[in-house]
């Protein structure tokens, strides 16, 4: 098994509107230009992320419906990440609404309470997105804001090479 590299970094993310791939995208995009970070993008619908001794790195990004956030990106925060740095996302459209305490509540359900589960976890970052609703094809909603993912991602670079 490959050993551990400062280097090497994980986004794992489960997406089904697709909207936590096009962060995830945007992440790996920034870690890699700017931080000259080696990134893997693990999708978890297709495979499970393997080999983790080898990153020093994990981001795990989810989407929410019904309230809850998506079961595989929750069920990767099990796994032993024990002396990684660890960021976490979710996509959420409560989170997106320019509502203030809207975000605030989406931010402590999704993203706090997950975390709340795996205390021994040295997160480093954490942050709730806006989502996007299609409805038969149809555009019901859209409050992404990849400006803001951009801006996180750059955050997030600076702690995983300080
Ligand atoms: C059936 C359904 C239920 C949803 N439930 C919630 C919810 O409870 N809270 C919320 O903030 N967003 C909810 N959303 C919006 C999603 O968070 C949004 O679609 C987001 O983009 C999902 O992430 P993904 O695009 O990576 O799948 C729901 C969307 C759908 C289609």
């Amino acid at each position: 098994m490959a050993a551990e590299s400062a280097n090497k970094t994980l986004i794992v993310y489960e997406t089904k509107m697709g909207v936590t791939e096009e962060s995830a995208k945007k992440i790996a995009d920034v870690l890699r230009s700017k931080y000259q970070l080696e990134v893997d993008l693990v999708d978890l619908k297709e495979q499970n992320a393997q080999n983790l001794a080898q990153y020093r790195n994990v981001i795990v990004g989810g989407g929410v419906r019904g309230g809850r956030v998506y079961s595989r990106a929750k069920k990767f925060l099990e796994n032993d990440l024990s002396g990684k740095n660890i960021a976490f996302f979710v996509s959420s459209s409560w989170a997106g609404t320019p509502d203030e305490g809207s975000y605030k509540s989406a931010r402590t359900r999704f993203v706090e309470n997950t975390l709340a589960k795996h205390p021994k976890l040295n997160v480093v970052g954490s942050e709730a997105f806006g989502g996007r609703i299609k409805i038969l094809g149809k555009l019901m909603l859209d409050n992404t804001d990849l400006v803001k993912v951009e801006a996180w991602a750059e955050e997030i670079g600076k702690k995983f090479t300080q």
